[in-house]
């Protein structure tokens, strides 16, 4: 018995039901936590010694595994030596490291780094930047377009930006309003073009935003880097700012260090998160073009981008991510990427012949199918707990978005535990 589990007060978890309110959680009804004590590689340890594989790796953020050495190592480092300090007015050696090297990894357009504290901030910081761009031009541009099904986060900006459905209904009247464009595909994408060539004519687009070629919280909807190429292309050549976002597709997720490596034409900005420290630490960045820069660089004051969190530039969080990179060339972590991106095909094939699954897809790391059922609502559809349960009693760890069963590991995963997520999907497909 481990002795982190034996000296564990036995109250906690009825002190976590009485006192912590969870996130994206309907308390009343919601199965009971699961107690973590501990993680390891891509397995996190419950108080009663289970080890369940973390099958998407912690809501997408895990990339080396769980309590990495080198990531410990390095957060303790620079925790000893300097664990924060003020961002405006003060720099230091991580943040800059982080700069130096991220950059060698980026479309080259992007140029200049601003730090914020998660996924949320990190697309606030980017919408701001956009809609600022042209207030400092003096040129009245204020729409965002974007696609339908989009998720960007939960703060207000990011919520406007994303679709109006289920998440953001009680705060509907106080979003702003912005343009949206269903996601291409072979079908509709002459008409899409159509549609997006008369949207630029009606409005002053400032920005468009999206998830490059996945949607994660739309239920992991896949679709073609050609056909995103194409609206790009043409909302580039009206001049507007394109902003990738990136914080769940980033960091090898799809198969490239960056899903907008698949395109020709380069966002404006870019918003990470997520896989940026490895899941180890809380933090958000957003890049950007010299020319956006630029256009708040004045001796003007009132140009200034008057935006920062207190948490800005953690050092903490920049330590573990200069950390994570080192790791991405000592691990060579992108051909594990390559390893689970070939067997993803496979078992795509494989679930295809299961008749309890449709529309299975998948890109990169990210393995999608949906599991057939009679009820219509989507995200709060039963079969999810259901489904969760099966595979908790096998050890596995899912948080399927409703009907939607997908598997997004962290990259030390080996074949062997992927084979037991497969044989776990289609025995639950038998058991339908
Ligand atoms: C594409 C995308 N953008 C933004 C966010 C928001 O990130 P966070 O939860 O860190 O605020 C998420 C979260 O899942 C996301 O998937």
């Amino acid at each position: 018995m481990n002795l982190l589990l034996l000296f564990m007060d036995s109250n906690l978890p009825s002190l976590d039901q009485s006192l912590i309110w969870h996130p994206y959680t309907q308390e009343k009804n919601a199965p009971e936590n699961v107690f973590i004590v501990k993680g390891e590689g891509a397995y996190l340890i419950d108080n009663a010694g289970n080890r369940y594989f973390d099958a998407t790796s912690s809501w997408w953020t895990n990339i080396h595994g769980h309590a990495h050495p080198f990531i410990a190592q390095k957060l303790f480092e620079q925790a000893s030596t300097l664990e924060h300090v003020i961002f405006a007015g003060n720099t230091h050696e991580p943040a800059i490291r982080l700069a130096e090297q991220l950059k060698t990894y980026l479309p080259n357009k992007q140029q200049k780094f601003f730090f914020s504290d998660n996924g949320s901030t990190a697309v606030e910081a980017a919408l701001k930047m956009a809609f600022q761009y042209w207030f400092n031009k003096n040129e009245h541009r204020t729409k965002v377009l974007a696609f339908e099904g989009a998720y960007h986060g939960d703060t207000f900006g990011s919520m406007s930006v994303s679709a109006r459905g289920l998440f953001t209904n009680p705060f509907k009247p106080l979003l702003f309003d912005i343009l949206t464009i269903p996601v291409p595909n072979e079908n509709n994408i002459s008409d899409l073009l159509a549609l997006v060539d008369q949207l630029i004519q009606e409005h002053a687009i400032a920005s468009f935003i999206y998830e490059p070629l996945v949607q994660g919280a739309n239920g992991m909807v896949i679709y073609d880097a050609a056909h995103l190429d194409l609206i790009l292309q043409q909302l580039k050549s009206a001049n507007i700012l394109l902003i990738a976002d990136e914080v769940m597709t980033g960091f090898g997720r799809t198969g490239k260090m960056f899903a907008s490596e698949y395109m020709r034409t380069e966002p404006d900005i870019m918003c990470f998160s997520k896989g940026l420290t490895a899941g180890a630490m809380p933090m958000g960045l957003t890049s950007c073009a010299q020319s956006i820069y630029d256009a708040f660089y004045d001796d003007n004051k009132e140009k200034t981008f008057f935006h920062g969190h207190s948490f800005t530039g953690n050092p903490l969080g920049c330590a573990v991510a200069v950390a994570s990179l080192a790791i991405f060339k000592s691990e060579k972590t992108l051909d594990n990427v390559a390893r689970i991106t070939a067997w993803n095909k496979k078992a795509a094939s494989l679930l295809q012949q299961h008749d309890a699954f449709e529309n299975i897809a998948t890109l990169g790391t990210v393995l999608r199918f949906d599991i057939k059922t009679n009820e219509t609502t989507s995200y709060l559809n039963e079969v999810k707990l259901k489904c969760m349960a099966f595979f908790k009693a096998r050890n596995i760890l899912i948080r399927p978005l409703g009907n939607v069963l997908y598997f997004l590991p962290p990259y030390c995963t080996t074949d062997v535990e992927l084979d037991h997520l497969l044989q776990t999907a289609l025995d639950f497909g038998d058991s339908l």
